[in-house]
């Protein structure tokens, strides 16, 4: 038999469950997430003790008992005017005011990087559907390219240049920062940092089309020197081929239609249509976070991304089995 304690369980359980994610919006980590996740505490908060209020006022108004109405009583008339006057338009108004005032400050503190410990820049640019991640040096020049997945050292300041190369889409790391669109034509600027090493999702906030829910990446905070050694790897051109098999993957990826699409520094494979795979291997997930990075969902995702992400720009490749296998043996050694 179920019991009214069971069910009341079940739906702390069930709440519980959904707030256990990689990322939450009221948790944070590093400037500007704490910044503006205080910011919208204060909103909750705020919202909170006002809805209260007005319910309050509301139930009170609905169940108390009144004396029959007098005509003649124009005082209860005047007392309502002002009821009406400073409920709903002084009080609103100070609330309203004074929340835009801690917008502006947060606002202003968010704005721009500080200027010590910034740890480079990275240029972003949204694609239907994934990331694709530039790394520049100081004077503008790009170092590499790569994508879905950003590592940056912890305790220091990461720029961001935003743009897109179709339509509209959205950086937003929950634990890290608040949303920066991404706009064809035009560069927005964002900055992150985080306290704690780890892997913080990054979700796109903008819907931009079928497949916008499995537009993710992550951002893999780690160590200075973890990070530096990131950096120089990801720097370095594709580690030929070890041995015959790997050889023969390399030689049937440039021989296929994957070359027309994909870029592998260091190699004849030098399109920059979809993600570069210089360095794949290194990458925690497939597909724009469709799936984790194994030998089965590369081959899955190889043979038909249709079936794992319907509507993708790669079309399912009609490859001979034993090409399939060692294009995904080379690709499994680009570490
Ligand atoms: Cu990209 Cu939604």
């Amino acid at each position: 038999m179920i019991t009214r304690r069971t069910r009341i369980a079940a739906l702390a359980v069930t709440i519980l469950a959904a707030c256990r994610r990689a990322s939450f919006v009221l948790s944070s980590s590093g400037e500007p997430g704490r910044d503006e996740a205080g910011l919208g505490r204060l909103f909750t908060i705020v919202g909170m003790v006002v809805v209260i209020i007005v319910a309050a006022l509301l139930l009170t108004a609905i169940f108390r008992r009144r004396p029959p109405a007098d005509p003649n009583a124009i005082d209860r008339r005047g007392r309502g005017t002002l009821w009406i006057l400073t409920g709903g338009v002084v009080v609103p108004a100070v609330i309203l005011v004074t929340l835009f005032f801690f917008v502006l400050i947060t606002l202003s503190t968010t704005a721009q990087p500080p200027y010590s410990n910034v740890a480079g820049t990275f240029e972003i640019v949204g694609h239907r559907w994934w990331w694709e991640i530039r790394r520049v040096d100081d004077t503008g020049r790009p170092q590499f390219v790569t994508a879905n997945e950003l590592h940056i050292p912890v305790g220091r300041t990461v720029r961001l240049h935003l743009s897109s190369a179709d339509v509209i889409h959205s950086f937003w790391v929950p634990d890290l920062a608040g949303k920066t669109d991404l706009i064809p034509g035009q560069i927005n600027t964002a900055w992150i940092e985080a306290e704690k090493p780890g892997v913080y999702a990054v979700h796109c906030a903008e819907y931009c089309g079928m497949q916008h829910a499995n537009m993710s990446m992550s951002v893999v905070a780690e160590s200075d020197a973890e990070f530096q050694q990131w950096l120089a790897s990801q720097t370095a051109d594709a580690k030929p081929p070890q041995t015959d098999d790997e050889q023969r993957g390399l030689d049937a990826f440039v021989g296929s239609p994957c070359a027309s699409c994909h870029q592998i520094r260091g190699t004849p494979a030098a399109a920059i249509v979809g993600p570069d795979l210089t360095h794949l291997a290194a990458r925690r997930m497939i597909g724009a976070g469709a799936l984790p990075n194994t030998v089965g969902n590369l081959s899955g995702w190889i043979s038909n991304s249709q079936t794992i992400k319907p509507g993708n720009v790669m079309p399912a490749m009609y490859l001979k089995p034993t090409d399939l296998h060692a294009i995904v043996e080379y690709l499994g050694g680009l570490k």
